[in-house]
This record gives C-alpha cells, sequence and structure tokens, in this order.
C-alpha cells in the first residue's frame, strides 16, 4: 500500500495557542485521515508531552528534528508545503494548483505555526525536490492543519484516488 505521511510539529501552547494538546493531534488526525493519509509524524524539537495514541490504520512517528525523520524516510518523495511569503528569494516553490504528486510514497511537509520550514537550510543539503506554495489572498499564511487538508485534498482530485485510499 502506498504511504503518504504529512510531517507536523509539535509546539508548546505558549508558542501557538492551539498545539500541544490532545485536541490538537485529533485535529491533525481527523484532517489528513479521510483524505487518504495513513502516516502522521510529529516533529517534537522540545520533548514536550505527547497524548498516547492509537489507530490500525495510521502510523504515527515522533521524532526530536525533521532531519531525523526525512532520513528515516529517504526513500520517499518530500513534498514541502511553504506559504508565498516564506519562499526564500532564491527558491523558486510551484502553486499547488500545477503541482503534479508524486504517485508513490509521499510525505507532506509542514513546518511549525509559529514559524516556518528552514528551507534554505534543506536546500544546501539538497533535500527540496518538490517545493509548493498555495496561493492566498495577500499571501497570507494558513493554520497547517489546513495546508494538510488542501493539500491532500489536492492529491486525491488529481491522482483519482478510490474510496478506500
Ligand atoms: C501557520 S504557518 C507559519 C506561518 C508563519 N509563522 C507566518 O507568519 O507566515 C505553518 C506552516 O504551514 C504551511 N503553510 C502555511 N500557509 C501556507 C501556504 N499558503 N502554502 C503552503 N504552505 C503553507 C507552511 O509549511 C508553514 O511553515
Amino acid at each position: 500500500m502506498t504511504e503518504v505521511g504529512v510531517v507536523f510539529y509539535w509546539e508548546s501552547e505558549e508558542e501557538n495557542r492551539y498545539s500541544g494538546n490532545k485536541w490538537n493531534l485529533l485535529l491533525l488526525h481527523d484532517t489528513i485521515k479521510p483524505l487518504g493519509a495513513n502516516l502522521l509524524i510529529l516533529i517534537n524539537p522540545k520533548q514536550l508531552p505527547v497524548p498516547s495514541f492509537l489507530d490500525d490504520e495510521m502510523k504515527f512517528e515522533i521524532y526530536s528534528s525533521l532531519e531525523e525523520a526525512l532520513a528515516r524516510h529517504k526513500e520517499k518523495e518530500f513534498v514541502f508545503l511553504e506559504s508565498p511569503r516564506n519562499i526564500p528569494k532564491d527558491l523558486e516553490a510551484v502553486p499547488l494548483t500545477q503541482f503534479k504528486h508524486p504517485r508513490g510514497d509521499t510525505l507532506y511537509i509542514i513546518g511549525p505555526d509559529s514559524s516556518n520550514l528552514p528551507l534554505s537550510k534543506l536546500a544546501k543539503k539538497n533535500l527540496i525536490k518538490h517545493l509548493v506554495t498555495i496561493r492566498t489572498v495577500k499571501n497570507y499564511s494558513c493554520w497547517s492543519f489546513v495546508v494538510a487538508g488542501i493539500a491532500l485534498f489536492d492529491r486525491r482530485a488529481k491522482l483519482g484516488c478510490s474510496n478506500n485510499s
């Protein structure tokens, strides 16, 4: 079965009012599962507590850094998502409307709500093949779970998925 994963950052409630509690984990899980993801990854650099979580249909992994998660999943295609206003000038992002999603195992990677993805650092390590942006009104950034929902819906719409995958 194709693995479709979404990487989110796990932050404290001080940094991000809705994060770091069980409702946030449910929000992430319940956003991505109906849209075809079967792997939920949390990046938890500050080793914050994470509620216990069990779902036979959704793999769940926690890493202390994004680099660690990417190394563990190096056989997958990475799709980095970033808002138009946070794309460094020397990098080019494809608008989601024009993006061709990889058909195989894929990780959609979303940055922390309190900041954004370390794109320049990732580019220096040659880790960025797909950099995708969702064009928004006045280049506003969206909440991370909203971005995940839009990207996964777009994948299903373009790749023509069945009701069970
Ligand atoms: C809430 S945003 C970070 C916002 C940042 N603090 C700011 O003020 O612009 C969290 C993550 O969601 C993703 N994201 C938000 N808006 C996006 C967009 N329009 N297109 C693609 N990804 C987006 C990016 O991965 C971003 O790092």
